[in-house]
């Protein structure tokens, strides 16, 4: 019994190592942790469960066979954050450059399988060198594995990736798959081909960093959701977030108690919208004022910020919000701001997260480069999201709503629940000078005449009390009772049930 417990702890102890001390320095210059400082980080202290300590890869070729590390390259099990049950891999980069090998993909594969049974967030920790290159088709069959349950996982229970290393090649796709991608700067980069491989192909001269670091892909590229200063910010940041959500679909999302006034009243709020209507303000401002002391864990801040969608809590409960920023593009929809919207719409409705929209949208962005792009079939993805949702949703509109884009921002007609206007709200087909200088073009030249006309369209359409008068908004409120009202909504609509019909699957216009 003691041979055995010492060779168990010989083999603890080695596992424990990884690649050696000197690969571990080598992480460490780097400004990176390692694989297990990583866990024990993002974990709450003591709950991790590890598996798999002892798995050794099985190729002997290119003398691989004298070179086995206990666990593989990488670290999975399972722990907990704030209580809450995670599951989590985390790739060891000391070991092989953390890359996957078909042993190393069971792993993996092995705490997804069980993160789906028992209905809980799988989170990966992505270091790595890529496919494992001595064991060649194995380790792209291992990775296919992956990708496979990140398939299946995907809408069942959250999936995210933290990058905090390379992750190049095919290797990219399964963070892609996942709900949310964190990345860290300067240590951190993601692409299908890196900068040599561009360079002979496209002739283009860029850094690792330029071509897919954290600052690319959450301003430039939209593949990522947060870009993070360093590991220790990138793992504090994944334990706030997790808050957030729930374990899994059979869930609701997770309620924590608040000493914020669901009644609380802010005045400041009836002075947001200029008096001018083409003076921007910044939503965000609102989003702030209204939900639960303040806490918002905005998603994409930095890309399509023409739109802004991430969580807080009402009255305890996880809300995701999506609301028009007037501050940028006067808040117009485009290409990029109907996906970044649409996909962040989608996951709240997979996860029963209801969704609060503000609206103050003078319509899509016009354009060749829109037109070109696809903003009929980008912009459809909007649409078409909060058209299935079936969690509740409760819409203000706060300024303009003209045109489509009306329609779209989680209208009554697409099965709002509860839609509420400001006073300073216009709904209308389109702003009142565009509208008159179409349907009264003959007047054009008569600029007393034009600016008349223009008053009395504004008088007639933009206000909330037409779209009032047919009951497509339900009330208009007081900007400074906007939190009561939107708690009010959320209690009532605690118990909603809606179903769509049945269907293999939808064709949302991808
Ligand atoms: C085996 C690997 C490896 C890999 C790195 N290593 N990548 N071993 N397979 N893919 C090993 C190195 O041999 C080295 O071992 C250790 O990891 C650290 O690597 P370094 O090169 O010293 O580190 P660094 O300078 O930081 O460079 C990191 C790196 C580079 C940029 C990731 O290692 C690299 O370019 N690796 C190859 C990347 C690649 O082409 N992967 C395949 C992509 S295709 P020692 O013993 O010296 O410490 C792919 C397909 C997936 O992934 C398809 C899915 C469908």
């Amino acid at each position: 019994m003691q041979q055995i417990l010492a060779k168990l702890e010989a083999m603890r102890g080695a596992a424990r190592l990884g690649g050696g001390e000197r690969r571990i320095e080598g992480q460490h210059a780097k400004g990176k942790l390692t694989a297990r400082e990583r866990i024990e980080l993002l974990l709450d202290r003591n709950s991790f469960e590890e598996w798999d300590m002892f798995v050794e890869h099985r190729c002997a070729d290119f003398g691989m066979g004298e070179q086995k590390v206990p666990g593989d390259g990488v670290v999975i099990g399972h722990g907990t954050v704030n209580g809450r049950l995670v599951f989590i891999f985390s790739q060891d980069f000391t070991v092989f450059g953390g890359s996957l090998s078909e042993a190393h993909a069971e792993k993996i594969c092995k705490i997804m399988d069980q993160a789906l049974r028992v209905g809980a967030p799988v989170i990966g920790l992505n270091d790595s060198g890529g496919a494992r290159i001595q064991e060649g088709v194995a380790s792209l069959g291992g990775y296919a594995e992956v990708f496979q349950r990140n398939v299946l996982a995907s809408g069942v229970v959250p999936q995210i990736s933290l990058i905090m290393g390379p992750c190049a090649g095919g290797a990219v796709y399964s963070p892609a798959m996942t709900d949310f991608i964190f990345m860290v700067k300067d240590s951190s980069y993601m692409f299908v081909t890196g900068p040599d491989v561009v360079k002979t192909v496209t002739h283009e001269i860029v850094t690792a960093e330029e071509l897919g670091g954290a600052v690319s892909h959450t301003t430039r590229s939209g593949v990522a959701d947060l870009a993070c200063e360093n590991d220790v910010e990138a793992l504090l940041q994944l334990r706030r977030f997790i808050d957030f959500l729930p374990s899994s679909n059979r869930e609701k999302p997770p309620v924590r108690p608040t000493a914020d006034p669901v009644d609380r009243i802010e005045p400041s709020l009836d002075t947001l919208v200029p008096v001018n209507p083409n003076k921007p303000y910044d939503m965000k401002e609102l989003i702030l004022k209204v939900i639960d002391e303040g806490d918002f864990f905005e998603i994409q801040s930095d890309y399509a910020r023409n739109i802004i969608v991430g969580f807080g809590r009402m009255n305890g409960t996880t809300v995701g919000f999506v609301a028009n920023q007037p501050m940028v593009l006067a808040g117009c929809l485009d290409i990029q701001s109907a996906i970044k919207a649409a996909r962040f719409v989608r996951f709240c409705d997979a996860f029963n997260i209801p969704i609060v929209t503000f609206v103050d949208v003078p319509g899509f962005l016009p354009g060749t480069a829109q037109e070109y792009g696809g903003i009929i079939k980008h912009g459809a993805k909007l649409l078409f999201a909060y058209g299935e949702a079936t969690v509740p949703k409760v819409t203000v509109i706060t300024r303009k709503a003209y045109g489509g884009a009306y329609d779209v921002m989680a209208s009554k007609h697409l099965r709002g629940d509860v839609n509420y206007a400001w006073p300073s709200a216009e709904i209308a087909v389109m702003g009142p000078k565009g509208a008159v200088e179409i349907i009264f073009r003959g007047d054009i030249g008569d600029p007393a005449k034009i600016e008349a006309r223009t008053e009395e369209y504004r008088q007639k359409f933009a206000n909330p009390f037409v779209a009032g008068s047919r009951g497509y908004i339900d009330d208009v409120i007081l900007p400074q009772g906007t939190r009561r009202r939107l708690c009010r909504a959320l209690a009532m609509l605690k118990n909603k049930q809606l179903e769509n019909p049945w269907k293999k699957h939808d064709n949302i216009p991808l």
